[in-house]
């Protein structure tokens, strides 16, 4: 079925049916209704490789698949069959299984800066994790952030200081201090007004810019001169940037490093893994005081771990990430010419590096502009391409950013008109809200 149809009045009633059962219509908020255009997709019921139907039947092209975690593709079958064979056998016993070791010696075979691991569910544990063995090595409270990183955590240290705060004690996120990315200054006054009291510095190793030359070894040998712990959110950087991380890419590892997403292609598997010294004191062969470190119900299941080995193996074995290097680059370089061509090149554009490629939509001044997006996205719906970035897969094949170039031309089209005759004449609902707002 053609996307260009309107959503069914069935998935209209799914829609308000969701509402009423679930706050804000979905279980995570990047899925919500507030951040697609109004002719997106009410739900998804299949998925495979990098195509998605809706319950419609209509059929899309999907970017950012999953929060960017499904990077080989949907119902990938490797990955799926790996799973479904630990299934057979049992998925959480009242002793460890030999996938966990299995898991653990694949991902550490990987990164550069893990000598231990640990694994849980979702990347804001581990990263909740990394900052309670940080404050715990060094016996501080205060942490530094990267302020250009949108997001780290659903804990209360991190949500507390972001639009959307309620229900945090205020006392939590004062312990939380931020800086800009590639600020040297800037992380140098936060240590000086805070001696001696800063934990660890946590940051992505890179998110739009590239670091500049030496700026995150400069990092590094600050946290340490502080003593401090560097600590790298890799949820988005690994196994995209590079098979050992941004650390594998940047050549710099720090003393902790968070994975997530990309780790099991969607299944639920998250890892805080780092240095011995510091990793150790969540277990009991020493005499420190010791640290509670990602312990939960559900955390090693068996499935799980499978998956993320079926993962891992199939990037060490497939040229993975050359590949959504050069799906990105083919897609850069089309979406850079439509726009050019449509006399847009200074509205539309893509950002980031290719393997994980964000769109920009800015008005006539230059200013990003919210509806502007929405609108570009609700074409691109039109077109069957459902995008809230474009984010590649490995399942992404040349003739889908074939397709998507072409989808955005034609997007472009009506952009180009609703700059001059204004975006609400083309918008076919309200605009999509960023996610972290006081009200709705
Ligand atoms: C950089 C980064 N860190 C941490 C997280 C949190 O991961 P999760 O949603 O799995 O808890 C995310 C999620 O989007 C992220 O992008």
């Amino acid at each position: 079925m053609t996307a260009a149809l309107p959503v069914s009045e069935l998935a209209r009633r799914m829609q308000r049916r969701a509402h009423l059962l679930i706050p804000g219509g979905a279980h995570t908020y990047a899925k919500g209704d507030d951040q697609f255009p109004e002719n997106a997709p009410p739900f998804i019921v299949r998925g495979q490789g990098c195509h998605a139907w809706d319950v419609d039947g209509r059929e899309y092209i999907e970017y950012g698949m999953g929060l960017r975690a499904v990077t080989l593709g949907h119902a990938f079958a490797p990955v799926v069959e790996a799973a479904a064979r630990q299934l057979q056998h049992g998925i959480n016993f009242t002793r460890p299984a030999p996938v966990e070791l299995e898991c653990a010696e694949t991902l550490l075979s990987l990164i550069p800066g893990a000598e231990m691991v640990k694994f849980c569910k979702d990347g804001s544990h581990a990263v909740d994790g990394a900052l309670r063995l940080a404050r715990a090595a060094t016996g501080r409270e205060q942490v530094a952030i990267c302020a250009d990183h949108p997001f780290f955590s659903t804990g209360d240290w991190f949500i507390g200081t972001v639009d959307m705060p309620a229900g945090i004690p205020a006392a939590v996120p004062r312990l939380v201090h931020r800086f800009a990315y590639q600020d040297r200054a800037a992380l140098e006054a936060l240590f000086a007004a805070h001696p001696g009291q800063i934990a660890c510095v946590l940051m992505e190793a890179a998110r739009l810019d590239e670091p500049e030359p030496g700026y995150l070894q400069w990092v590094k040998d600050t946290c340490h001169a502080h003593g401090a712990l560097l600590v790298f959110d890799e949820m988005i950087t690994g196994f995209r940037w590079h098979l050992g991380g941004a650390q594998g890419a940047y050549g710099v590892t720090p003393d902790l490093a968070t994975f997530g997403k990309a780790l099991a292609n969607g299944f639920s598997v998250s890892a805080l893994a780092g240095r011995r010294e510091f990793m150790r004191l969540g277990g009991f062969d020493h005499d420190r005081e010791r640290v509670f470190l990602l312990s939960t119900t559900h955390g090693a299941q068996t499935h799980e771990l499978a998956a993320a080995i079926a993962t891992m193996r199939f990037y060490r074995e497939h040229p993975v990430v050359d590949t959504l290097y050069a799906r990105g680059r083919r897609l850069r370089e089309g979406v850079a010419q439509a726009a050019a061509a449509a006399g847009l090149g200074a509205q539309v554009g893509v950002v980031s590096r290719d393997c994980n490629l964000l769109f920009t939509t800015r008005d006539a001044q230059g200013q990003p502009s919210q509806p502007l997006r929405t609108l570009f996205m609700q074409e691109l719906v039109r077109h069957g391409i459902l995008a809230p970035s474009f984010v590649v897969s490995w399942s992404h094949s040349e003739a889908d950013i074939d397709r998507t170039v072409e989808a955005v031309a034609q997007a472009l089209a009506v952009y180009a008109q609703a700059l001059d005759g204004g975006v609400g004449r083309f918008l076919e609902g309200r605009p999509v809200q960023p996610v972290f707002r006081r009200f709705a």
